[in-house]
């Protein structure tokens, strides 16, 4: 590892930065409204299946690529490429990548502004802010460009910093506290009436749904967006890691934790929802079905929390401030993507290149809040469905086909010496090979 690029210091840092980076809006909000919409239990079964069966394979290839090349998503891949073709498709995989991560902070940023906002505005009316408090909660062009600017101010705060001292640093004080905030929130809401309802919707599975295709394209984009695949996070994350570090277990840890958190996420959500209906609130759409997006974050769980008075400040301090940060510790991910391939590619000083590049996605982030009809769902469904899965399955091609087999096992070989004959080698090379390219294809071509 070059010192000069800086790395994580310890395994305990990587797993609370790559977990950080996974850990999001997409597990606390998208994971539990996913399941709410696709049949409650049989959604959250199937995703545990294709988590850990095709995402964790090509996160494991993301994350191998990234070591072995010691370099931003780019300069990896070239790495590993033997003639002309080949870096140029390494740099159209890599670059697309960061492309994609850089659109995905450009909207994540602005949903994360009202998250803050929304954790705010509690804060305002105990202190007697009223006017005040409703303007930190209604829709206004202003209020969206200050929180989108300070949410992109806290990120690059972190990414100038660096690797050790930013990722790393506050990956380890944020998770932590994420985890806590979440265990209280699932305890508090426990007592409340209505609630084991809510349980029962959440773990009863109703089997004959498991094989909608429907439900297994949402289940698996939900687990790559959940990952952060296909955007050239887990490569640079990966060449941050130490050479005596097993990639296998860790990437396995990183995997679990995303997992699990998404899973307690929809442990406090649909039982919230349940009491929130037990309140009065209305939890089901015109057509039956639960309500989820937006409207659950910013409609229903504020009427359950303004239903639970004076507590209900409490509650919903936590519950956005939970979201908030669940959001920083993957927008700096993503930041880091477009930043460490600038900094290695073109020399800038990294305090610099993190302005720039920081200021230049707050730009997009405001022409999308001036055109949020239509623009905000252009960009998310662009970078993520789109741009994700298909940079996620040529990483598998790049592992699986252009990568030599025996650099492969060298490159795992360290920091997991037996892995040759263990299951995860008898399995893997075959899989990303075959089985990730040809699900991620077929997913996508269906859902097209
Ligand atoms: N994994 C994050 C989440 O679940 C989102 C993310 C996507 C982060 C892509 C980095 C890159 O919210």
């Amino acid at each position: 590892m070059g010192v000069s690029r800086g790395g994580f210091s310890s395994r305990f840092g990587f797993i609370m930065a790559a977990a950080g980076s996974a850990v999001g809006l997409g597990n606390i909000w998208g994971f539990p409204t996913q399941t709410a919409s696709n049949g409650g239990a049989a959604f959250v079964l199937v995703y545990l299946v294709l988590a850990f069966c095709l995402a964790y394979p090509a996160f494991m290839a993301e994350l191998l690529i990234g070591r072995y090349g010691q370099a931003n998503a780019v300069s990896s891949m070239q790495k590993i490429a033997r003639n002309t073709g080949q870096k140029r498709f390494g740099f159209v995989v890599g670059f697309g990548g960061i492309i994609c991560a850089a659109l995905i902070l450009s909207f994540y940023s602005i949903i994360a502004g009202w998250m803050m906002s929304y954790a705010i505005e509690p804060l305002a009316r105990l202190a007697g802010f009223t006017g005040e408090a409703d303007w930190l909660i209604n829709h206004s062009l202003t209020r969206n460009i200050i929180f989108t600017a300070l949410f992109m101010g806290l990120t690059i705060f972190i990414i100038r910093r660096g690797v050790e001292e930013g990722i790393e640093k506050w990956s380890k004080r944020l998770m932590p506290m994420l985890i806590g905030l979440l265990i209280l929130l699932i305890i508090y809401v426990f007592t409340l009436d209505g609630s084991r309802e809510g349980f029962n919707a959440y773990l009863n599975p109703d089997i004959s749904r498991v094989f909608e295709p429907d439900l297994l394209i949402s289940a698996l984009g939900q687990a790559f967006f959940s990952l952060s695949l296909g955007t050239s996070v887990m490569i640079i994350y990966g060449s941050y890691i130490a050479k005596k570090e097993n990639l296998v277990t860790l990437g396995a840890q990183v995997t679990l934790i995303d997992v699990s958190i998404a899973f307690l996420a929809g442990l406090l959500i649909i039982p919230a929802m349940y009491v929130a209906q037990a309140q009065g609130v209305a939890i089901f759409a015109e057509d039956g079905s639960l309500i989820s997006g937006s409207n659950l974050v910013f409609t229903v769980l504020p009427a359950l929390f303004s239903g639970m008075g004076k507590v209900g400040l409490f509650v919903a301090f936590g519950f956005f401030v939970l979201m908030s940060i669940a959001a920083l510790t993957s927008s700096i991910s993503m930041l880091e993507g477009p930043v460490s391939f600038v900094v290695e590619r073109h020399d800038t000083p990294r305090e610099k290149a993190t302005t720039l590049i920081g200021l230049a996605i707050l730009v997009l982030s405001i022409l999308i809040v001036i055109n949020l009809d239509w623009m905000l769902d252009f960009v998310a469904t662009l970078s993520t469905q789109y741009g994700q899965p298909i940079i996620a399955m040529l990483c598998c091609v790049f592992a699986g086909w252009i990568w030599h087999r025996s650099d492969v096992l060298s490159e795992i070989k360290q920091g997991n010496i037996d892995v040759e004959h263990s299951l995860f080698w008898k399995v893997w090379p075959w899989y990303t090979k075959f089985i990730c390219p040809t699900a991620i294809g077929l997913v996508f071509w269906h859902s097209l």
